[in-house]
Order: C-alpha cells, then sequence, then structure tokens
C-alpha cells in the first residue's frame, strides 16, 4: 500500500505525530512522510492512503498546509483514502 503522511510544523509536535504514523504502518510497503514545503504534485499520484496534519493557529492550520490543500487537483486523489489531522493547545 503507498501511503504519504504530509505534515506542517513551526516547533515540532505535529511532525512528531506524523512520523509516529508513518512507523505504525511500517509493515506496509511504501511510506512517505513529508513535511509540505517538500512535496511534489507527482508524488499525490498513485496513494492508496494521503493523511495530512497541520499544526493549529488561531484556528486554523498552517498558511502552508492551507495553501497545499487549495493546489491538491482533484483528480490526484481520487480514489484515494484521506485523513487529517491536527495538534493544538491541550483544553
Ligand atoms: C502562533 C500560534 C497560534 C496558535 N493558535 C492555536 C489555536 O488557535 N488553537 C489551539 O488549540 N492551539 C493553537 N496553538 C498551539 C499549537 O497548535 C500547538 O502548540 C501545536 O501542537 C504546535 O504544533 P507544532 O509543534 O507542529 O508547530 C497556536 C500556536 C502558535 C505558535
Amino acid at each position: 500500500m503507498k501511503v504519504l503522511i504530509i505534515y506542517d510544523l513551526l516547533f515540532g509536535n505535529t511532525e512528531k505525530i506524523a512520523r509516529a504514523m508513518g512507523n505504525a504502518l511500517g509493515f506496509q510497503k511504501d511510506i512517505e512522510v513529508l513535511r509540505v514545503s517538500r512535496v511534489k504534485p507527482e508524488q499525490l499520484m498513485g496513494l492508496e492512503l494521503l493523511i495530512v496534519g497541520a499544526p493549529t493557529q488561531g484556528g486554523r492550520p498552517t498558511q502552508a498546509i492551507q495553501d497545499f490543500l487549495e493546489k491538491v487537483p482533484e483528480s490526484a486523489v481520487k480514489g484515494t483514502n484521506v485523513a487529517a489531522f491536527d495538534t493544538r493547545f491541550s483544553v
């Protein structure tokens, strides 16, 4: 199964969660964990699972994650399972 986990970070919490997910899915064949700024459009092709994680800043994902999500072509992720997560202040 081809899996891509994309994250952004300011301090590192979101990267830690992304990498833990990558390790937990480690029995799968093909897993990449990448910071959003390093993702190339072609890396979205042929995925079975895409996971996107963002730090919460001002009640929203970081600008880099918002920009990335706005630019993802629908055709690139058609048929791809997608999940999202965030990290935030604890309450
Ligand atoms: C500028 C800034 C704005 C934030 N805004 C929110 C917020 O609106 N809600 C929230 O729950 N946490 C907020 N946080 C806390 C972060 O989402 C939280 O610390 C997160 O785990 C940081 O992830 P990172 O270590 O990957 O950067 C904010 C943090 C910063 C630095």
